[in-house]
């Protein structure tokens, strides 16, 4: 019989619940939606818990942690994204905090470059007029888009997911590969990619792919000042954050030409109302933040959340160990 508890704030993948079986008596909040985050706080002092495993729609902050109370061990979040704990709170409570790195690497790198060529091949805008009977005889100049070959590709942030988008990209024949990053990094010489400041990045490529992180250093990094820095023709992509890119400033930059083209796999808010000016643009392809949707990715991630919570409680360091 299982003597450690852990409190599931979803509906996880099979092989996720099987593992953390091995060790925990489980709760967990039983739907495919998100945890109301008064019943996640009402549900952590109902019931004394070893091990929290949450996602990243739930706030993990100080209301929740003093719930939660003392005993608790670890903080596992069943994503790469961490934006949504309190590091420093988990911290002063002694509290682990670990995330699944890894694991959704290829999905997203995957589906970055789907998205960069349904945006500059207009993808979208070819389904919906087939779907919608718009397609008439062939015409030179209906829906032509922007090649990748010969142009210049710029990732920000070249950690994993930055530099599988690079290694998927390469083959399509850029004149140049650069990348922005805190520093240089020695792996870039696979992508024969070079570094350059942030205004380099903007200056002097076609497409640029956001692969960071939300921080306070890449909140709106991409903004009404960096928009005018862009090329007219520029097309930017982000499969990283939302909160990465100010909406506001994006919707102008689209209406003024200012860049030509976005395609967005995470926005802010989520989900983005459909009422968004963003929504109904063209040249804005806009995905439900669907990176890692694939079933290896989310098997492994709620794999290795649990165990996670296994490490947490039995006083070893998780394999996705963020705490500060
Ligand atoms: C993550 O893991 O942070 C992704 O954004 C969702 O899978």
């Amino acid at each position: 019989m299982p003597d450690k508890t852990v409190y599931v704030t979803r509906r996880i993948p099979q092989p996720g619940i099987d593992k953390l079986k091995e060790v925990f008596e489980i709760d967990h909040y039983d739907s495919d939606d998100a945890i109301p985050h008064q019943v996640l706080v009402e549900a952590l002092k109902a019931k004394k818990y070893d091990a929290l495993l949450c996602m990243l729609t739930d706030q993990i902050d100080a209301e929740v942690l003093d719930a939660a109370g003392p005993q608790l061990k670890i903080v596992a979040t069943m994503s790469v994204g961490f934006e949504h704990i309190n590091l420093q709170e988990c911290n002063k409570r002694g509290y682990l905090v670990a995330n699944t790195p890894g694991v959704s690497t290829d999905s997203v790198a995957e589906l970055t470059c789907s998205l960069l060529l349904m945006t500059a091949r207009r993808l979208p805008e070819g389904v919906d007029a087939v779907k919608n009977g718009e397609w008439g005889l062939w015409k030179p100049m209906w829906l032509c888009g922007t090649q990748l070959n010969n142009r210049v590709l710029g990732i920000y942030g070249l950690g994993r997911i930055g530099f599988n988008v690079g290694r998927r990209l390469k083959p399509f024949g850029f004149s140049k590969i650069y990348y922005t990053d805190v520093h240089e990094v020695s792996y870039a010489k696979d992508l024969d990619a070079e570094f350059t400041d942030f205004e380099g990045l903007l200056t002097k490529c076609d497409f640029i792919c956001v692969c960071c992180n939300l921080t306070p250093q890449t909140r709106h990094m991409f903004n009404r000042d960096t928009f005018k820095k862009m090329k007219n023709t520029a097309i930017l992509v982000n499969s990283g954050r939302g909160g990465v890119i100010n909406h506001d400033d994006l919707v102008d930059a689209l209406r003024s030409g200012e860049i030509q083209a976005c395609g967005l796999d995470v926005t802010e808010p989520e989900p983005l109302p459909k009422e968004h000016p963003l929504v109904s643009m063209n040249n804005c392809v806009i995905l439900p933040h669907m990176g890692s949707n694939t079933w290896d990715s989310r098997n492994a991630m709620a794999c290795i959340a649990a165990r996670n919570c296994i490490a947490g409680v039995s006083g070893q360091t998780p394999e996705g160990n963020i705490s500060t």
